[in-house]
Parts: structure tokens; C-alpha cells; sequence
């Protein structure tokens, strides 16, 4: 009989924390129900007591997955486990993550708390979590920096508190492998089958996902990690690494499976690229663009007479199919709506359209539109907040000949308001006429433009980052056109219809210095 290795995915809130990676809600929604359909055992959609717009985020989550559970993160404090348990209430499946450093470090310089007030805390926090729901999972923080003893002491009494998941972070990504497994196969031992051993690890020194691989063999039975290996500083675990070394390597893991349907992972990490804008790097484990390409002609021969000459993993196994129906010019809706189902799309009558109708722009000029053009065009349909400013025109004047200049027309409010100016450069010209128009005055602090497919006809993808307000964070805009003026153009007015739709939910600077527990 297999065991199980639960997957608690924890993109949208450890890998959120990845700088630049801020999400809006509709993005997290469409992040959390590929999550799903990837069948991850456990979505941690956020710190609920973070901002109104993590609670928000969370709330709107619960309601919509149903087969996932749904957690919120919560420090060992009685208001964030208010707010976790009001965030996940219509969850099917709830649970909440509550935690508290354990280090000495952390708990001298941080916490300025002693061991016993710690345990206290700790205590005290999963009690007053199991108000909410019987599923409460309680994290050691900095436990790879921490003293077994200690930890001992605080995992039996959280376990008697109620506790049924205990997690062990190597928050700092300080431990070797072998030394994880080590401590888990102590921890192993002294929890027994009394609560589930999880591992959460950092990849500060490129061993996060080495360290839950040991850290399974020697007894965890549920992994965290994200997409893509985003999160703090240097990333969590990859998701599609662990997953598929415990599936390749099942001489290893024996009887050990996880509930994961592999084939969304291709198309899970696709869709968290192209929302966060942070691409995996090209020779990424699974994911990157060259993990399953052949370059040097002693390989490309073998693999061509025997493809496991040099092939550890199917392409397939991972959703990264290459699908017979290429779409052009004259296709038609039946055969684009059957060619978005196989990338495992499932969109509604009006979503899918709408995606129609951009295909059908784009096709007209260009000749081959490719799987991943479809799915920019897909995701940008899903995720776009409401278009309080739409762009209708644009006329450039660019820089080699005279000032670079912009005329540019937006709708706003059903009405179409023209305007024209001048900047340093072409795209600065068309930011500040936007800004002319809508009265707001954005700081540019990221722009970014790739092509999505190969050729002169490339779509071009970019994504701006900017701030409307130094005190709130940047918010991200795309924006998807053979053009890349035009795509910068729409990149900033997504952006700022993000702002707009969101700046009352959005973390104050005061609520990210808030002091830490
Ligand atoms: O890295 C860490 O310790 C965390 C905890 C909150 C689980 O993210
Ligand atoms: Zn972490």
C-alpha cells in the first residue's frame, strides 16, 4: 500500500515574499485553482492578518476550492488567528498555520522572549486556533538553527494542545542533507504517529529540495514548497523538484507517492511566470526552457535512436505535451476552444469569447500562434481586474528623429479622452501621457519585455512594475501585442487599473514594518 507525502503548496504566501512577486486577487484565484487541479493537498493562500488585501485574498479562496484545504498562515498572536479563522471560515477544508521562532537568535533578538514564555505562546495559540477549526498546524521557526531539546519540549506541548501537523523550517536554509534527515529521524521518533512531521526548506545554499528528500526518508510526511522555487530571498523548494525525483527515483522512495497529477506542472509553473513575471531560469530543474532540450549532436543522436539515453523524465509527464492542433488565421472556434481545453483551460462561455475574439486579432497578424501565445492570451483574459481606463489609440513618435513623443487615446468612464506629450524616451513619453490623462503620477521601478514565442512575428510580453503611492507597494501590469510600444502601453494602464481596483486593500508600508513576532 502507498504512503502519501502531503504537498502543502505555499506560493501564494512564502513565494509571494519573493520581491516583485505581489500579486492581485483575481491573480491568486487563478493561481489557487491550478493549484488544485495540480491536486495539492494543501493551499496556503496567505497571511490573513497581513493586509486587508491577503485577507481578502484568502476569504475569496476558501469560497472557491473545494478539493485543496485552504490555510492561512498566523503568527502566535490571538488577532492573526482571529483573522486566519475568519479568512478560511467557508473553506470545505480549513486549516491554520500558526508560528513562532525557536532558535535561541530568534528568540533573544527578535522575540525578546524567554524559552518558557515561548512555549507559552505557542501553546496558547494553538488552542485558541483549534476554535476555529481541528486542523492546526504549528511551525518551529528557524527550527534547523534550533536545540533539539528545546524543540522537543515545544512540539509536545503544542502536540498535547491540539497540534496535528508539526512543521520543521529551515528557515535560513543553514542545514546540509544528511543533517536533516538526521534531525527529522529524531523528531520522527519522539513524535511517533502522534501529529504529522512537515518540512519547510530555504534554498539559501541551493539544498532545499535535497533537504525534504532527506527529510522524507527519514519520516516527514508532508513537503512545503512553491512554484517555480519562489519565496523568500533565495526560494523554497520547487514544487516540480520534489515531486519528480520522489516519482522518478521510486526505486528510492519505494512505496512513498505524492497525490500530484504531474501533468499540470508544466502548465502551473507557465501560468505563476507569467502572473508574477519572474521567469524560472533556462536550465531550471523541470521547468526551465532547456530542461528538456538536447543541444550538443552526441546527445540529440542518442536520444533520437533511444530517448532514455539521456532522458531521466517524459516530457509528457510534466503537461509538456507537443500537441498536434496548431492554430492559425482560419481556425475555427471549435478547434480553438478544443486546443485550450488540452492545455487544461476550462473557461467559462463569455471567458472563452472574449480569449476568441483576442486569438482572432492576434492571428490575423500573425501566422502561427503557438501554445504558450495562447496561454498569454488566456491569462491575461483571467486575470485582469475590471478596465477602468481602456486604451483605444496609440501614435508614437520615436526618438531618431526630434523629441520622442506620444499621442495617446483611453476610454474612461465611456468617454474617449486624447492627449499628447513628450519624453526622454518613447515608452517615457507614452507612461506620462497615460499619467497626463488619468490625473495619476506613476514611478516606473521594473519594465520588462519578452518575446513569448520564436520569430519576427514574436508576441511581445511586458511587464511593468510601478508605484502610484510611496506608500503602498508596486503593483504589476501586463500587457501582450506583436507591438511592444502598444504592450508597454497596456502594461501601465494595467497597472494602474490594478492600483485602483486594489488600493484600499493593499499593505500599508505601516503594516509591513509592523514589528515582528
Ligand atoms: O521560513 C519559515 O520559517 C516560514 C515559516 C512561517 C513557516 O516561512
Ligand atoms: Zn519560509
Amino acid at each position: 500500500m502507498s504512503e502519501i507525502v502531503k504537498i502543502l503548496d505555499t506560493t501564494l504566501r512564502d513565494g509571494e515574499q519573493s520581491p516583485g512577486a505581489s500579486m492581485n486577487t483575481e491573480e491568486k484565484i487563478q493561481i489557487a485553482k491550478q493549484l488544485e487541479k495540480l491536486r495539492v493537498d494543501i493551499i496556503e493562500a496567505g497571511f490573513a492578518a497581513a493586509s486587508p488585501g491577503d485577507f481578502e485574498a484568502i476569504k475569496r479562496i476558501s469560497e472557491i476550492i473545494k478539493d485543496s484545504t485552504v490555510c492561512s498562515l498566523a503568527r502566535a498572536l490571538e488577532k492573526d488567528i482571529k483573522a486566519a479563522g475568519e479568512a478560511i471560515k467557508s473553506a470545505n477544508k480549513k486549516r491554520i498555520h500558526t508560528f513562532i521562532a525557536t532558535s535561541d537568535i530568534h528568540m533573544k533578538y527578535k522575540l525578546k522572549m524567554s524559552p518558557d514564555e515561548v512555549v507559552k505562546r505557542a501553546v496558547e495559540a494553538v488552542k485558541y486556533a483549534k476554535e476555529f477549526t481541528d486542523d492546526v498546524q504549528f511551525s518551529c521557526e528557524d527550527a534547523g538553527r534550533s536545540d533539539m531539546s528545546f524543540l522537543k519540549e515545544i512540539i509536545d506541548e503544542t502536540i498535547k494542545a491540539g497540534a496535528t501537523t508539526i512543521n520543521i523550517p529551515d528557515t535560513v536554509g543553514y542545514r546540509f542533507p544528511h543533517e536533516m534527515g538526521e534531525m527529522i529521524k529524531e523528531l520522527y521518533e519522539f513524535i511517533q504517529n502522534r501529529a504529522t512531521i512537515a518540512v519547510h526548506c530555504h534554498n539559501d545554499l541551493g539544498l532545499a529540495t535535497a533537504n525534504s528528500l532527506y527529510s522524507v526518508l527519514n519520516g516527514a510526511r508532508q513537503i512545503e514548497c512553491t512554484i517555480n522555487g519562489l519565496g523568500e530571498r533565495a526560494g523554497n523548494a520547487a514544487l516540480e523538484e520534489v515531486v519528480m525525483a520522489i516519482k522518478t527515483r521510486n526505486d528510492i522512495f519505494k512505496d512513498i507517492t505524492t497525490n500530484i497529477n504531474t501533468k499540470e506542472i508544466y502548465p502551473t509553473s507557465r501560468l505563476v511566470a507569467t502572473i508574477t513575471g519572474i521567469e524560472p531560469q533556462p536550465n531550471k530543474a523541470i521547468v526551465g526552457k532547456n530542461a528538456f532540450a538536447h543541444e550538443s549532436g552526441i546527445h540529440q543522436d542518442g536520444v533520437l535512436k533511444h530517448k532514455q539515453t539521456y532522458e531521466i523524465m517524459r516530457a509528457e509527464d510534466i503537461g509538456l505535451e507537443t500537441n498536434a492542433i496548431v492554430l492559425g488565421k482560419h481556425s475555427g472556434r471549435h478547434a480553438f476552444k478544443e486546443k485550450i481545453k488540452s492545455l487544461g483551460f476550462d473557461l467559462k462561455e463569455d471567458e472563452l469569447n472574449k480569449a476568441f475574439e483576442r486569438f482572432k486579432v492576434l492571428a490575423d497578424r500573425k501566422k502561427e500562434i503557438t501554445d504558450d501565445d495562447l496561454r498569454m492570451i488566456i491569462t491575461s483574459e483571467l486575470t485582469t481586474v475590471p478596465q477602468i481606463y481602456k486604451l483605444k489609440k496609440l501614435q508614437i513618435n520615436d526618438c531618431s528623429e526630434g523629441v520622442p513623443s506620444a499621442a495617446v487615446t483611453i476610454e474612461y468612464n465611456g468617454k474617449d479622452i486624447t492627449d499628447a506629450g513628450i519624453g526622454d524616451g518613447t515608452i517615457d513619453a507614452i507612461f506620462k501621457t497615460i499619467d497626463r490623462i488619468s490625473g495619476f503620477n506613476g514611478t516606473l521601478n521594473d519594465y520588462k519585455v519578452k518575446a513569448v514565442s520564436k520569430g519576427k512575428d514574436a508576441l511581445a510580453k511586458v511587464v511593468v512594475k510601478v508605484v502610484f503611492d510611496k506608500n503602498k507597494p508596486a503593483v504589476i501590469g501586463h500587457g501582450l501585442s506583436i507591438d511592444t510600444m502598444l504592450a508597454s502601453a497596456k502594461a501601465y494602464i494595467g497597472a494602474l487599473n490594478s492600483y485602483i481596483f486594489m488600493k484600499d486593500i493593499l499593505k500599508t508600508k505601516r503594516c509591513q514594518e509592523e514589528e515582528e513576532i
